[in-house]
């Protein structure tokens, strides 16, 4: 055959090659935490690692780590990505350590044989990366001491999740939903994290004593509810009962006035009975 031909023919071979075996993955990781990027040999071939140099590239082309011919290399590898990376040879995957929010985005491995020709990529794989931070469980605090004056003041915060969450609100016992709430929302500009926080102000309910609230964090897959906060106001059944000996004392002084009245009457009816009675005689 033609030498240029062959070379046709190996050029498009390679690229046909190439596009066939791209596969897209989606993978998740915590922030802080280790992202698995993996890079499946799906060809049957018996290739030993060796033989290949299998490497991995973010979005900008940076080079995250390079397995070169069985070892390690160092040379082309990103000072961004200089000792967060580990290899796991029995996988095919790259360990990347210590996430961050930013490291969201898509990487590229690449398995690369090298020939007397030059090289030939065996295969390429796209992993998509999503990074999220669970928010802290919400936690409620109140200002010491509530009275019935004083109202219910209430505040209630999360820490330090991703992505930004919807909402955050208040939930307590034996009342509507209509009250003022303050949320905020805010972002390190750091670590990207959001922090959420909700204030809540309302006077006491009538006609209760104790009331339960609870707070409630929405985030786009999940709510997560605080444990419940109990607000008793202080000895409310003093309240009770100095209120009811009162009503008993006044019906006992009512029922008192009434017996003494009606032992009065008959006394006067006595005498007046004694007075007429000589009268009569
Ligand atoms: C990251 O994790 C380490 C322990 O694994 C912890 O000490 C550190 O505080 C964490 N950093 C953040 C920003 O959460
Ligand atoms: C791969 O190698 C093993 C032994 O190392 C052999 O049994 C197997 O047939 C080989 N497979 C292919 C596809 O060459
Ligand atoms: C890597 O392979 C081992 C077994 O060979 C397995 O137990 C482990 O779960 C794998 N890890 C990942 C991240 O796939
Ligand atoms: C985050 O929350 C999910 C569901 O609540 C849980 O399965 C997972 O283990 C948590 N991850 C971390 C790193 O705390
Ligand atoms: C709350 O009450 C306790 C005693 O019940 C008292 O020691 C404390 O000073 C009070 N705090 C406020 C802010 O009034
Ligand atoms: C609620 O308490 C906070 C302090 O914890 C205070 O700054 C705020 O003024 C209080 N709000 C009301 C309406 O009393
Ligand atoms: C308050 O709610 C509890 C259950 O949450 C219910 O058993 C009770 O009857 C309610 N009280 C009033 C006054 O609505
Ligand atoms: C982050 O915000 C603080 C103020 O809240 C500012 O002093 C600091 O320079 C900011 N850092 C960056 C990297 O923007």
């Amino acid at each position: 055959m033609d030498p240029r031909c062959t070379m046709g023919l190996g050029i498009l071979f390679v690229t046909v090659f190439v596009l066939s075996d791209a596969a897209l993955l989606k993978r998740q990781a915590y922030f802080n935490r280790t992202a698995y990027l993996p890079c499946p040999f799906t060809k049957a071939q018996n290739r030993s690692q060796s033989e290949l140099v299998i490497f991995w590239q973010d979005q900008k082309k940076l080079v995250l780590y390079e397995h070169f011919l069985g070892k390690e290399k160092l040379d082309n590898v990103d000072g961004k990505y200089r000792g967060r990376t580990s290899f796991d040879g029995d996988n095919w995957t790259l360990r990347l350590h210590n996430v961050q929010i930013k490291d969201t985005g898509s990487y590229d491995c690449f398995i690369q044989e090298k020939t007397s020709k030059g090289s030939v990529i065996l295969q390429q794989t796209d992993t998509e990366l999503s990074v999220t931070a669970n928010f802290s469980e919400p936690e409620i605090e109140s200002v010491p001491n509530i009275t019935r004056n004083s109202g219910i003041n209430l505040t209630c915060w999360s820490k330090q999740g991703y992505p930004k969450p919807i909402k955050m609100y208040f939930w307590i016992t034996n009342s509507t939903n209509e009250h003022d709430e303050d949320m905020q929302i805010s972002q390190d500009n750091v670590t990207e994290l959001f922090s959420i926080s909700v204030s809540l102000s309302m006077p006491f309910p009538d006609d209760v004593f104790n009331v339960t609230a609870l707070c409630v964090l929405e985030t786009a897959s999940v709510k997560i509810v605080s444990r419940p906060h109990y607000i008793v106001l202080p000895e409310p059944q003093t309240d009770q009962k100095e209120n009811s000996s009162w009503i008993l004392g006044a019906v006992a002084i009512v029922f008192i006035s009434v017996f003494f009245g009606l032992l009065l009457l008959l006394l006067v009816k006595k005498c007046l009975r004694k007075q007429e009675q000589p009268g009569i005689s």
